[in-house]
């Protein structure tokens, strides 16, 4: 059985699989940027699929696209050809990515948690600074841990559950362990690939960290990125969110 990223086998369902409500973060985000910037192009780091980036590419954002998985790239620039728009999508790393030229927003929709190594992520914040200019702005979401610990109760969940998608059959067979001391959630487990004939399996390692405020907090100021706003959620609304968004600048 291959090891492959969930972003591998993923990539094309991806948007079927994991659904956001694209327009309106989107509009959340123009309204949180226009309260701290008039730059208007973008770095959407992490981009996946490129949802977001094409999204943010039809209202006239100058903005580009950057991932680590070149199967998710694939149908980022698939994307934006059947959305009739032009955006760079290029293959990086947000821990040693380097721009031609120095940018004023970076934004990473629901990337930065697959960092899991705390060495990871300051390299990252050290390395997004780095490619912001003199007052660039960078807005990230992270995982609230503390909107999980009720789901994680026990440290453990299962997750089993079978995804008809046209002529495929996905199946996903995981067990995840959160541990409650380092907000790292590791699933392992299986995904099977039907495609109305034999089953391709795949063994899937993939882990995530979750944030308190105080964690993100203290690794933004290590960096010495200045925090602007920290939110719960990207609608500005009073309920409580499962991620805390974070604007910051250099
Ligand atoms: C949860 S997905 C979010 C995708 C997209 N932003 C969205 O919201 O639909 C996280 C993405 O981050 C990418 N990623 C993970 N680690 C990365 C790294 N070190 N550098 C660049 N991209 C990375 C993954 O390949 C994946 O496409």
């Amino acid at each position: 059985m291959k090891t492959l990223s969930y972003y591998r086998i993923t990539a094309d369902l991806y948007d079927v699989l994991v659904p956001r409500d694209i327009e309106g973060i989107c509009n959340s985000v123009s309204r949180i940027l226009a309260r701290h910037t008039e730059c208007r192009e973008i770095l959407d780091l992490g981009c996946g699929t490129g949802r977001f980036t094409v999204a943010l590419a039809k209202k006239g954002v100058r903005v580009m696209g950057m991932d680590i998985t070149t199967e998710m790239l694939a149908v980022a620039r698939t994307n934006a050809k059947n959305s009739g728009v032009k955006v760079r999508f290029t293959k990086g790393d947000m821990r040693n990515f380097r721009l031609a030229k120095r940018i004023g927003i970076i934004w990473a929709r629901g990337s930065i948690g697959d960092l899991v190594e705390m060495d990871d992520v300051r390299k990252t914040f050290v390395n997004i600074k780095s490619n912001l200019q003199g007052e660039g702005v960078f807005i990230f979401d992270v995982r609230d841990r503390s909107f999980y610990l009720q789901k994680f109760r026990d440290g453990v969940r299962k997750e089993e559950k079978v995804f008809k998608h046209g002529k495929r059959v996905i199946t996903f067979d995981f067990s995840a362990r959160f541990d409650k001391r380092t907000g790292i959630e590791r699933m392992e487990g299986e995904i099977g690939v039907d495609e109305g004939g034999s089953m391709r399996r795949y063994e899937v390692n993939h882990a995530l960290r979750y944030y308190t405020r105080r964690e993100v907090t203290k690794f933004l100021k290590e960096t010495g990125l200045k925090i602007l706003e920290i939110n719960s959620g990207y609608e500005l609304d009073s309920t409580k969110k499962p991620q805390l968004v974070i604007v910051a600048k250099r």
